[in-house]
C-alpha cells in the first residue's frame, strides 16, 4: 500500500465525532491529519479525544495546507457550499455533508470545477450502506424486482415534535418571512438519493409542499425559543427521466419511526 491519504476534518460537533472521524479512523488508507473548528475548545478536545496531531480555528488555513489531501465537511449545511468550494480550488478532494449548497445550480458548478481538476468529491448519503437498502438494490441489479415502476420513500419521527428540544442545524440569521428547507433536506435528502440509485434515473417533473407545523423552538445556538420558519413536514410526487413515478413524506413532527 502506498502513502496514507490525509484528511482535514472542518467540524467538531456532533456527526463529526459518531460518523465522520470514527469512519476515517477504522480505514488504515486515510489518517486525519486536522481538525478544524471555529469553537477552538471544540477543535482541541476533538484532537485529543481521537489523537488527531494539529487542530485550528482557521479553516481558511486547514483547507490550504499542503500536507491535506482529502477535506471533509461536516460544518452547519449553509456554510457547506463556501467550503467544498474552497477545498476544491485548493485542488483537494472532498467529502461534503448534504446539502451541499441550497440551490442547486451551485452544485452543479462545484461538481464540474472538481471534474475540471479531476478530484474526486462525495456526499454523505450513509443510508445507501445500510444492509436492507443494499440488499434492496442488489434485488434490482438481479432482475428479481424486475423494472421499477414506483418508488415511495418515506423517513419521518418524532424527534423534533417538543418545542423545546433544541433545534441544530438551522441558519438563525434567514429571513424567517420565507421558508427554509429543514425536514426536506435533512431527512429527504437520503431518500432522494436512495430513489435515484434504486431507479436509476434523475427527477423530471415534482409538485409539493413544505409545512412549518411548529413556529417557535428553542434553537441551539441562541439557547432562545425563536421563530422558526422550516419545514417541518413535507410531501411531493414526481416523474423520472425514464418513466418512473415517485412520491415523497418526510418530517421529524409525526408520531412513529419510518424507517
Ligand atoms: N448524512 C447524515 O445522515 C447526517 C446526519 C447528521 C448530520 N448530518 C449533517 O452533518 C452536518 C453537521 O451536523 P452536526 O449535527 O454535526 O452539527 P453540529 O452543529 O453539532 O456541528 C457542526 C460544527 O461545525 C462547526 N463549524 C461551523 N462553521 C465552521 C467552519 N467554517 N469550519 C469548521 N467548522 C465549522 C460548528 O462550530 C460546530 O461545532 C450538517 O450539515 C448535517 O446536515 C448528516
Amino acid at each position: 500500500m502506498g502513502e496514507k491519504l490525509r484528511v482535514a476534518v472542518l467540524g467538531a460537533g456532533r456527526w463529526a465525532e459518531s460518523a465522520h472521524i470514527p469512519g476515517w479512523q477504522r480505514d488504515p488508507r486515510c489518517e486525519i491529519v486536522v481538525i478544524c473548528d471555529p469553537v477552538v475548545e471544540n477543535a482541541r478536545a476533538f484532537a485529543g479525544q481521537f489523537g488527531i496531531p494539529y487542530y485550528t480555528g482557521d479553516w481558511q488555513e486547514a483547507v490550504a495546507r499542503a500536507d491535506v489531501d482529502i477535506v471533509d465537511v461536516v460544518t452547519p449545511s449553509h456554510t457547506h457550499f463556501e467550503l467544498s468550494w474552497a477545498a476544491l480550488e485548493a485542488g483537494k478532494h472532498v467529502l461534503c455533508e448534504k446539502p451541499v449548497a441550497y440551490d442547486f445550480r451551485q452544485t452543479l458548478r462545484a461538481a464540474d470545477l472538481a471534474k475540471s481538476k479531476g478530484l474526486k468529491t462525495k456526499l454523505g448519503f450513509t443510508f445507501r450502506y445500510s444492509p436492507g437498502v443494499l440488499y434492496a438494490r442488489e434485488m434490482i441489479d438481479q432482475g428479481f424486482v424486475g423494472t421499477p415502476f414506483i418508488f415511495n420513500g418515506y423517513e419521518q419521527n418524532s424527534q423534533w415534535l417538543d418545542p423545546q428540544t433544541p433545534l441544530r442545524q438551522v441558519f438563525v440569521d434567514a429571513d424567517q418571512s420565507v421558508i427554509q428547507t429543514s425536514s426536506l433536506e435533512g431527512y429527504g435528502a437520503p431518500i432522494i438519493d436512495i430513489g435515484h440509485w434504486w431507479v436509476g434515473a434523475d427527477y423530471s417533473r415534482v409538485v409539493g409542499t413544505m409545512k412549518n407545523f411548529i413556529p417557535e423552538r428553542m434553537v441551539r445556538a441562541t439557547g432562545t425559543m425563536m421563530r422558526m420558519n422550516i419545514d417541518d413536514g413535507d410531501i411531493f410526487i414526481h416523474e423520472y427521466t425514464n418513466g418512473a413515478i415517485g412520491s415523497i413524506q418526510t418530517s421529524f413532527v409525526t408520531i412513529g419511526n419510518y424507517p
